[in-house]
């Protein structure tokens, strides 16, 4: 906990130049700079004991709630015998979270490669198609966001967070996300992977028609190329399923998780993959390291994670219902402004009539003391990630705040 006298000005006086002084008076100017004291359940509060309703989450990381205490339970008790571990080595810990990941993910998706953040596994299902396929061409959907290292950096859509850092990595293409023409002109035999969201998270919130992925999967099959599902948002119970891609019944030759997975308490993630494709490394098990993939508490508090995402689903999903009623409502009395909203499970894309009004509502709900996140390549339409543990008290509070805000938008 931070001392209850760290109020933003504090923070920016006192350490501010540690994070850049430039860039935090940035942030502190648009008006966004929250100094986190606590978490608890669906709220988050800063030193003034000022409470956010967090609808953000951190696009998932924290979809079971602040400080869980399924989660916490389990970390508690973890550290009374377990540490990191090292990477050479496994646990029980280790083999629970991957027979759990195994379980739980489609059809033959079973043998696991550990890492710990969401780009660090997209970069390792890349490798993992180079090197399985002998091809080199990556082909991903276009406006899509995979993380900032070398390879999901490449992948990224938004201009202002790649150009500075370029040249990055040949051979990757974008195709039109969900424009299943689009694949197929572009798809071939030099092709090693196809790697998609199952909803374009970081851009419209828009889910491809039925058709799209059975039809990705045909022609990745067709070719031979591996099929890369990212769920680093759309997994762990986002999209109402425990998998985005669980929606469609199509099974990837890959499957990447991190955020909802931490339990929001330890990094971790992962990349569950058809048995054959980790049989690559067999002679060689040591072609890729990473110190940190997999500590022994973070494979506690992951399999904890899945387990209570698992129990919550079917609440979630009627909360989820509700909650859409109320924005359909918002949407339809105040359409100037928010001209529709799009809902897939427990993930909401509001679409505002242009960046501004985007901009003005994320704004206006965190003066009022809602977390709503704009997405960096479309700040017309923010999502929502309500936490999977949200009741009829924070429906209301959000459906309260939310009127309030979308009255001065005109
Ligand atoms: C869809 C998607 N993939 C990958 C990542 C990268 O995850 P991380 O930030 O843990 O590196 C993100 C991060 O927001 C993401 O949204």
């Amino acid at each position: 906990m931070t001392s209850p006298t760290l109020t933003s000005e504090r923070f920016i006086e006192q350490y501010g130049r540690f994070f850049g002084g430039q860039r935090i008076a940035t942030i502190h100017n648009l008006g966004y700079l929250l100094v986190e004291a606590w978490g608890e359940g669906s709220y988050i509060f800063d030193a003034e004991g000022k409470r956010y309703l967090d609808f953000w989450n951190v696009g998932g990381v924290n979809s079971l709630g602040h400080r869980n205490p399924a989660v916490v339970a389990a970390m508690e008790e973890a550290t009374r015998t377990q540490d990191y571990g090292s990477l050479f080595f496994f646990s029980e810990a280790k083999g629970r979270l991957a027979e759990t990941l195994a379980r739980t993910t489609p059809g033959r998706l079973e043998a696991t490669l550990p890492a710990v953040t969401g780009s660090e596994a997209v970069d390792q299902s890349i490798k993992m198609a180079r090197g399985t396929t002998g091809r080199t061409e990556i082909l991903h959907g276009d406006h899509g966001y995979h993380g900032v290292t070398g390879f999901s950096l490449t992948m990224i859509g938004a201009a202002d967070m790649r150009e500075w850092a370029e040249p990055l990595i040949p051979d990757f293409r974008a195709v039109r996300y969900g424009d299943i023409e689009s694949l197929r002109e572009a798809i071939s035999e030099r092709t090693a992977a196809v790697l998609l969201e199952p909803m374009r998270t970081d851009y419209d919130g828009r889910a491809p028609d039925a058709d799209y992925f059975p039809e990705v999967r045909r022609l990745c099959d067709e070719f031979g190329a591996k099929l890369i599902i990212d769920e680093v948002v759309t997994g762990m119970g986002r999209m109402g399923y425990m998998w985005g891609i669980d929606h469609w019944g199509v099974e990837p030759d890959m499957l990447i998780t991190a955020k909802g997975l931490s339990g929001g308490m330890y990094p971790i993630s992962a990349v569950v993959m058809r048995p054959e494709i980790l049989d690559f490394w067999g002679a060689n098990p040591y072609r890729n390291i990473s110190s940190y993939a997999w500590s022994n508490i973070g494979a506690v508090v992951a399999r904890t994670a899945i387990e209570e995402t698992e129990r919550l689903l079917s609440q979630a999903n009627e909360m989820g219902n509700r909650l859409a009623a109320v924005l359909d409502d918002l949407a339809a009395r105040y359409s100037g402004a928010l001209r529709s909203v799009r809902r897939t499970g427990m993930l909401y894309a509001l679409d505002f009539r242009d960046d501004p009004a985007g901009m003005l509502f994320m704004l206006g709900m965190f003066q009022r003391g809602v977390i709503v996140v704009g997405s960096s390549q479309n700040m017309a339409v923010p999502k929502l990630y309500p936490p999977l543990i949200i009741g009829d008290e924070q429906i209301a509070e959000f459906a309260e705040k939310a009127e309030d805000t979308l009255k001065t938008l005109g």
